[in-house]
């Protein structure tokens, strides 16, 4: 079992949005990978981030990650931080799963986290640290992408809509 579809993006993307409203169009399963570490902890991710540190984060969302993409054949939402790890990058191209790139502006993607509490990596400075983000990360989303959507502009719905349709048009059943 391969998910039907991995969504991968910075934070603010609309992977958690989209993926929602993806899965019930194709009437799938949604799983979301911090949600996913959160159940194997027990703790929340900002918990973990202040507990045992970003590392220990990292590690745990590898592995609950190599799990589901043996395991899990739903909607799959990455943490905007899971391709910087090399093991998740090699398991992602193996997988063979459609990888989509969830693009937007940092203008868009700042408006989108709002106060940015819950995401320990933004805490500080969210202005300056998506904008480092994306510098530090768009190479490798750019690179795994099977394809990539511009969510800026578009709602959720939206999102999912045009994804659904280029899945269809990659696999038309
Ligand atoms: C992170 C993004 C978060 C979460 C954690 C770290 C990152 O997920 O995994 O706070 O490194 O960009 P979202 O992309 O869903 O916000």
């Amino acid at each position: 079992m391969t998910p039907r579809v991995v969504l991968i993006g910075l934070p603010g993307s609309g992977k958690t949005s989209s993926g929602r409203r993806l899965a019930k169009v194709l009437a799938v399963p949604f799983a979301d990978s911090d949600d996913l570490v959160q159940t194997a902890t027990g703790c929340t991710v900002r918990e973990l981030f202040e507990d045992r540190g970003e590392a220990a984060f990292r590690a745990v969302e590898a592995e609950v990650i190599a799990t589901a993409l043996r395991d899990f054949a739903g909607v799959l939402a990455l943490g905007g931080g899971a391709v910087t790890d090399a093991a998740t990058r090699t398991a992602l191209r193996a997988s063979g799963a459609p990888l989509v790139h969830l693009r937007a502006p940092v203008r868009t993607l700042r408006t989108r986290v709002g106060d940015a509490r819950s995401r320990p990596l933004l805490a500080e400075d969210p202005d300056a640290r998506l904008s480092a983000l994306a510098l530090e990360r768009e190479p490798f989303y750019r690179e795994l992408a099977t394809f990539e959507v511009d969510t800026a502009a578009r709602t959720p719905g939206q999102v999912a809509a045009r994804i659904a349709a280029r899945l269809h048009e990659r696999s038309p059943r």
